[in-house]
């Protein structure tokens, strides 16, 4: 398990480092007059590229599961599950929350991962029962936090259907907690509550490489990780937080129908 986490953590380190080098800056694209979005787009895909050319040169009969190339199967029980820039939005802004995710599972199931907050220099790991770090330090979440008291995360998606209805619900959820954050990277704010730097993070319509490592994180460092009525974390609801606020929250969400599109 800890080969899977090196390995996952090299990896993430050097696609970090070939965004930081290659990141565009706004006004360099509009001199270029190539779209700005257009160089996110192949910098995600040139981060998925060298990911995957990575894992296969190290494990070449695993499978891999990458938001840009979609999966690739291979004869091992071990799947990677790759987000090449989580954040893409902050990539494009410069702002310093956007990450590169890479969690491994085995027989279906998340056993290492490493999220690479690459703007803040700051490499979170988790292996299944082996706890969740942050370099040399362990990750504990915050407990003991009541819903009023709780500083929550919360993202949207793309289409505006759906933050119609994102609208809604976090126009009920702000007056009942302390505060909300919108991060822009799932992955960076699951591993911000496994270091008790929020106290919950929940959002409607992720994808699985979104929290696939990040999700390992937050557990590992205490947080319960699920989605609505006794349903394991998922794409329709991901709810993360210390057991006791987890409730709340849910009770609260589920009380709002958040899983509705307008
Ligand atoms: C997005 C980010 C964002 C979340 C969106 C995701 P991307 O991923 O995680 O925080 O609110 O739901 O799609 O598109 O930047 O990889
Ligand atoms: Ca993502
Ligand atoms: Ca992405």
């Amino acid at each position: 398990m800890r080969d899977f986490v090196r390995l996952a953590e090299d990896i993430a380190r050097e696609a970090g480092e070939m965004l930081l080098a290659k990141r565009p800056t706004m006004s360099s694209t509009i001199e270029t007059k190539s779209s700005p979005t257009d160089v996110v787009t192949e910098l995600d895909k040139a981060s998925e590229q060298l990911i995957r050319s990575r894992i296969l040169a190290a494990r070449p009969d695993d499978t891999i599961l990458g938001e840009e190339g979609g999966e690739a199967r291979g004869a091992s029980s071990v799947r990677w599950v790759v987000d090449p820039i989580d954040g893409t939005v902050n990539f494009l802004y410069g702002l310093p929350d956007w990450a590169v995710s890479i969690a491994v599972e085995v027989d279906g199931q998340v056993v290492a991962g490493a999220v690479n907050v690459v703007p803040r220099g700051e490499m979170f790991t988790a292996a299944l029962g082996h706890g969740a770090w942050l370099g040399g330090e362990r990750l504990r979440c915050n407990t003991g936090v009541p819903l009023e008291r709780a500083l929550v995360a919360t993202g949207f998606g793309y289409s505006a259907g759906r933050r119609a209805v994102q609208g809604e619900v976090l126009a009920a959820v702000l007056p009942r907690v302390r505060d909300i954050r919108r991060g822009g990277s799932c992955a960076s704010d699951l591993c911000s509550v496994a270091a008790g730097r929020i106290d919950a993070y929940y959002e409607r319509g992720t994808n699985y490489w979104d929290y696939a490592a990040a999700g390992l994180v937050a557990t590992e460092a205490g947080a319960r990780i699920g989605g609505l009525h006794g349903k394991p974390y998922n794409s329709e609801l991901t709810l993360c937080a210390a057991p006791g606020l987890f409730e709340e929250l849910h009770d609260l969400l589920a009380s709002l129908d958040p899983e509705r599109d307008a």
